[in-house]
């Protein structure tokens, strides 16, 4: 271990939305105080309900105390300033996947925080090493990649360029297994790991159903009941979204163009004809409301 002790007494989290909130009542729970950071009071008040709805929900399954949860609510300071961030040691971003817009937020965030401070970004999809370049600080900047939803999933993805500094590493691995969460490291693709594999895999048992190789029920009963997952690769599919997934599979075979990824041609067309699982009714299953888990 080559861990500085960097102190992340505080930490701030940008964007406040799924999984800006989420992370920010993770930080929260085990002890943090948190600068919470939203574009508009409307914005912030979405994000303070967030993680009031998800800590109620807590409370009501017994897993935290009421006042547990004033606690956890009182730790995290919600604000439309950005610079109410400047102490923190390390920031968490969370806004929305696009490019330019994270490289102007790293370009902000390198002008208000300390220079050994860390930057983060939770991206699902874009490269790491491009956000980095915008700040003067690459070597300090990395990926924290958090599973949906945060509170919940014990995984976390941290993502290395090839200037990230060893010491950097090992704090935000360290900071993670203080959060309960299992740490892994890889290289700065898309997938990372976790996405990486998963969805080689959806993607394969699409291609299988669209040869009509085995009905949608049995590749489904084969991956279940054979290999013990919760859910099969289609239903799966179904609930993260046809959309979705097809842009991630299209954004992973653009950087690494590894066959594994091509989008199975039959994807491409179930989205075009709005199939997109779950929330329109209608993917590989069909749903008598949508999140029903009612199959016909
Ligand atoms: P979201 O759209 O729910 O939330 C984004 C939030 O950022 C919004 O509340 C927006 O007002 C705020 N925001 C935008 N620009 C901002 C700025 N300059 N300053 C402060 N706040 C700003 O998005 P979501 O789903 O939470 O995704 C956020 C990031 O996490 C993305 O990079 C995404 O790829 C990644 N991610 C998403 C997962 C998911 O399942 N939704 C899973 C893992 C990672």
């Amino acid at each position: 271990m080559t861990s500085t002790g960097r102190d992340f007494s505080t930490i701030g989290v940008i964007g406040l939305g799924t999984m800006g909130a989420g992370i920010a009542e993770v930080f929260a729970r085990n002890g943090y105080q948190v600068v919470g950071v939203e574009l508009t009071e409307e914005s912030l008040e979405r994000g303070r309900q967030h993680v009031q709805h998800s800590t109620d929900r807590a409370v009501k399954r017994g897993k935290l105390s009421e006042d547990e949860q004033t606690a956890l609510v009182g730790a995290i300071t919600f604000t439309t300033n950005i610079a109410d961030a400047k102490d923190c040691q390390l920031v968490v971003e969370a806004i929305v996947e696009q490019l330019p817009v994270k490289q102007a937020l790293f370009r902000t965030l390198d002008g208000i925080v300390a220079p050994d401070a860390i930057l983060a970004t939770n991206t699902s999809s874009l490269s790491v090493t491009e956000i980095s370049t915008a700040t003067s600080r690459p070597g300090r900047v990395v990926g924290l990649h958090f599973f949906n939803p945060a509170p919940v999933q014990n995984l976390v993805e941290i993502i290395r360029t090839v200037v990230t500094e060893p010491d950097v590493l090992d704090d935000v691995a360290a900071l993670a297994r203080s959060l309960d969460k299992t740490p892994v490291i890889c290289g700065d693709k898309a997938g990372f790991i976790a996405n990486a594999l998963l969805f080689g895999y959806l993607n394969h048992a699409v291609a299988m159903y669209e040869a009509h190789y085995a009905s949608r029920e049995d590749i489904d009963a084969a991956m279940r009941f054979g290999c013990g997952y919760p859910m099969g690769p289609l239903a799966l599919l179904d609930l993260i979204g046809l959309d979705t997934a097809y842009e991630i599979l299209d954004t992973m075979y653009k950087q690494g163009r590894d066959r594994l990824h091509a989008p199975a041609p039959i994807l491409k067309q179930m989205v075009t004809a709005g199939m997109l699982g779950r929330k329109t009714g209608r993917g590989f299953y069909t749903y008598e409301a949508p999140d029903s888990p009612v199959v016909v």
